[in-house]
């Protein structure tokens, strides 16, 4: 339960929320988001616990194991592979965390502000090395986490630090109101213009941000569910973790946007948003720069919590198949998604200007993991328990009554889920 929160929270809920609602006109993102979380992402969640639980083994096995065709096999194998792709950038952006914790460390963001701040990430993430150099510090905090096994860093972590990060961002969204213009930001994100209603893309993208913040179709779900003993109630957990998520995410806007209007900054300014915001607030505030030292050593850790879960996924999977160990599989991935984060850690620099479908590397990278990749493995999952597995079975591993519970969880499953994912692809085609 807690390494499950610790691989809901990370950057989705503060540098990807705060980026994509920003581009999506806010109110009205946040509002199809909640909906979403409800409705698609509540069930979801709870179908790729329960492979996991069911299964006992990595997503592959699990996957074999739930179904009656061990060619279900296979959408365990997409599963590693969307965990490999998403975590081939998280590492990139985990890394900008680390950069500035060691930059307000040692006072180089502070003393940017003269500069501004935007001039201080440009030029940073446009060298041509350091932005490598602090994914390969990223990717092996992670591989040296998995190697040691999942339980005992991350609980820990779990259970004392990321409350503090929560407490840091309350703090922040409470300074953020004094800010003058904090209404204009409060607007932006609680008071929708209802005509983005009728834009098709701010659905997909609301949903892209369900999949990705709640860790949805990368089986890291169904790699933690299948390490669950065996007698914990599974769906007030589950709850808990998704409305916590939630909550987090739309108070880190409030620590975000209030400062975007404040500052005079654009909320459509992309994946940079929170790294050019944030310092300008730890830049007026008292003791900011303190603060700012601790909000990003506690971001960083967020992030790698949810790396380590990432990474966890394929190189389960390598384990089982081929009887490797805990250390060999997790370097063997770590290197290959290093290898693999290069393009996108160098994309506001030497590649820049190179482009995937009209958006920046790391962009249409993040695109296609949270808005195709995510929901197929999301509509697998959905098929697999709704259809496939058998219902006795799956309410027995949920511990679910059949009342209506196990009936609107298996509704949204075999119905609703697949059809907006269906839709939400379809949309993508053709946009
Ligand atoms: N949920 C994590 C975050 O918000 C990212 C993640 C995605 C983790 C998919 C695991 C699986 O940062």
């Amino acid at each position: 339960m807690l390494a499950t929160i610790g691989s809901a929270a990370g950057l989705g809920n503060i540098w990807r929320f705060s980026y994509v609602a920003g581009e999506n006109g806010g109110a009205a993102f946040l509002l199809i988001y909640v909906v979403g979380v409800a409705l698609i992402g509540v069930p979801l969640l709870l179908g790729e616990f329960s492979i996991g639980r069911r299964g006992q083994a990595d997503a592959v096995t699990s996957f074999a194991t739930v179904t009656p065709n061990r060619r279900w096999g296979l959408a365990g194998w997409l599963l590693a592979v969307a965990a490999f792709v998403l975590l081939s950038y998280y590492a990139v952006i985990a890394g900008w965390a680390y950069k500035y914790f060691a930059g307000y460390l040692i006072g180089d963001v502070s003393n940017a502000a003269r500069g501004g701040f935007a001039s201080y990430f440009n030029s940073f993430v446009a060298d041509p090395i350091e932005p490598v150099l602090w994914q390969l510090l990223v990717v092996a905090s992670t591989v040296a986490v998995v190697m040691v096994g999942v339980r005992h860093g991350i609980e820990r972590v779990n259970k004392i630090l990321m409350p503090l990060l929560g407490v840091i961002v309350v703090m922040l969204a409470a300074y953020g109101l004094t800010l003058d213009g904090a209404s204009a930001g409060l607007a932006f994100l609680f008071r929708p213009d209802w005509s983005a209603l009728a834009h098709p893309p701010v659905y997909f993208a609301a949903a892209g941000q369900a999949f990705f913040s709640l860790g949805i179709g990368a089986g890291a779900l169904l790699t933690y569910g299948s390490y669950t003993p065996a007698g914990q109630k599974l769906a007030p957990a589950a709850l808990t973790v998704v409305a916590g998520d939630t909550l987090f995410a739309i108070i880190a806007g409030v620590a975000i946007f209030p400062a975007v209007f404040a500052f005079g900054l654009d909320p459509a300014h992309g994946p940079k948003l929170a790294f050019v915001t944030l310092p300008e607030v730890f830049n007026v505030m008292p003791g900011g720069r303190a603060v700012a030292i601790a909000f990003f050593a506690l971001l960083g850790l967020a992030a790698l919590t949810s790396a380590v879960s990432l990474l966890e996924v394929p190189s389960a999977v390598l384990m089982r198949k081929f009887r490797w160990s805990r250390s060999k599989s997790a370097l063997f991935i770590g290197v290959a998604v290093f290898a693999a984060g290069v393009p996108s850690a160098l994309g506001y620099g030497v590649l820049d200007g190179v482009t995937l479908f009209g958006l920046g590397i790391l962009e249409g990278i993040d695109r296609i993991a949270s808005n195709i990749v995510l929901p197929i493995g999301g509509m697998l999952i959905a098929i697999c328990v709704g259809w496939v597995w058998s219902r006795r079975d799956a309410l027995q591993t949920m511990d679910l009554q059949d009342g209506w519970i196990a009936r609107a969880w298996l509704f949204l499953l075999r119905y609703l889920s697949p059809l907006l994912i269906l839709l939400m692809l379809l949309g993508l085609v053709t946009e």
